[in-house]
């Protein structure tokens, strides 16, 4: 996929309305929990900071509905950023209007701004134009690095790129299409793709792309039980989506007609309750009264060996209710085949990447998606909104 990018720009010091994902964890008090998204946009801030532009950054947080909501302020986002720059960031509660183009024009070159969580106001969401133009007002130049919501046709990833004279994807977006379509594109096989989380249904068009290309699915999570309770197999009291075993019977028939071998658990860790101190035991078939919660040793062993094997692994969503320590092993044991793995390992951000994260394995993986929605949505479709927005524009 082209994207205009940032080398294509005749920067000349001048302003540039950049976008990034800085929707963030925050605990009570505001602070960032995990600054993984602010890290990614700033190879994209610095470029622009040492070619003297002022940089005007905006972003959303949350989903305060287009009203006013002091938790979910960028504010701290803000300060993290300051502090990873070793910057001051000038912060500006407006989005639109006199007092944010006054500061604009009081930026110095090489100045840093953040403009207040974007959600606050009612035409993010529904892509309005007016917002997009007064957005439009603050540069001349637009770039996008907001990977993690490409997938959202929001005013300040549609509307307002054809209202700007020069556009182009930054750094960040470059780096996760270039890993995503390589995954989608012509992977070296093996292809091994691990799917875990909660549903089938949330996941069924990425389920159905990624066994259109890989050698091996490897499917653990709460979906896996909707899987095995399509085979007839015991699940206790597992969560299995009734309505979707036939669908999971025939993606399992589709995959055995073209020769991808799928892998599902073949023990589990059940307890009597999602509960971190109910009783645990590993088992390879699941009686009434128990319940599923994290993929078992063996199964961790056999996902493993396949994971070594490839040469070419994509990975979403957890095996388990990694959250709790005692459901976390099955997570955090695939997080380590992959590390471990020698060909191109890609993870698709959410909780795949949080586990990621935890374990202190991303620099392992060649690449660790900023974006959950977006990744899954880039897999499934081949392109983004966001995307298409820019490319309309070159
Ligand atoms: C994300 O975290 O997936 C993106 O920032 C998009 O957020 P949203 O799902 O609230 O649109």
């Amino acid at each position: 996929m082209i994207l205009p990018n940032l080398e294509s720009l005749e920067l000349n010091g001048g302003a540039v309305l950049l976008r990034v994902d800085f929707n963030v964890p925050l605990d009570k008090a505001g602070n960032v929990t995990d600054d993984t998204r602010i890290r990614g946009a700033l190879p994209t801030i610095r470029y622009l900071q040492e070619r003297r532009c002022k940089v005007i950054l905006c972003s959303h947080l949350g989903r305060p509905e287009g009203q006013r909501v002091e938790k979910f302020s960028l504010v701290g986002a803000g300060e993290r950023l300051a502090t990873l720059l070793e910057t001051e960031v000038i912060f500006s509660p407006e989005l639109i209007g006199d007092g944010v183009e006054q500061l604009v024009r009081d930026l110095p070159a090489g100045g840093i701004m953040l403009l207040e969580n974007l959600r606050f106001h009612p035409g993010e969401q529904t892509n309005d134009a007016g917002l997009a133009a007064g957005l439009a007002r603050l540069a001349r130049i637009y770039v996008n690095d907001a990977f993690g919501c490409m997938h959202r046709k929001d005013a300040s990833i549609d509307a307002v790129v054809p209202m700007m004279e020069h556009v182009a994807a930054g750094l960040l977006v470059e780096a996760e299409v270039r890993a995503l379509s390589q995954v989608l594109g012509q992977p070296e096989r093996p292809f091994v793709a691990v799917l875990g989380g909660a549903k089938v249904s949330d996941k069924l068009a990425v389920l159905e792309a990624l066994a259109r290309r890989c050698d091996a699915l490897l499917i653990g999570g709460a979906m896996a039980y909707t899987f095995l309770a399509a085979q007839g197999r015991k699940v206790g009291s597992s969560r299995v989506e009734e309505d979707k075993k036939l669908l999971a019977r025939r993606i399992l028939e589709r995959c055995a007609e073209r020769g991808t071998k799928v892998l599902l658990p073949v023990d589990h860790v059940v307890a009597t309750a999602l509960k971190p101190e109910a009783e645990t035991r590993i088992v390879g078939s699941i009686e009434d009264g128990w319940m599923g919660l994290d993929i078992g040793p063996a199964t961790v062993a056999a996902f493993a060996a396949e994971i070594a094997g490839a040469k070419t692994v994509f990975w979403n969503g957890p095996m388990g209710v990694f959250e709790m320590a005692p459901f976390a092993k099955g997570t955090l044991g695939v997080a380590q085949a992959i590390a471990q793995c020698q060909g191109y390992t890609v993870v698709g951000g959410g909780d795949s990447a949080a586990a990621v994260a935890q374990a202190g394995l991303a620099d392992q993986l060649s690449h660790v998606s900023t974006g959950g929605g977006a990744s899954m949505e880039f897999i499934e479709d081949g392109d983004l909104p966001g995307l298409k927005a820019l490319r309309k524009q070159r």
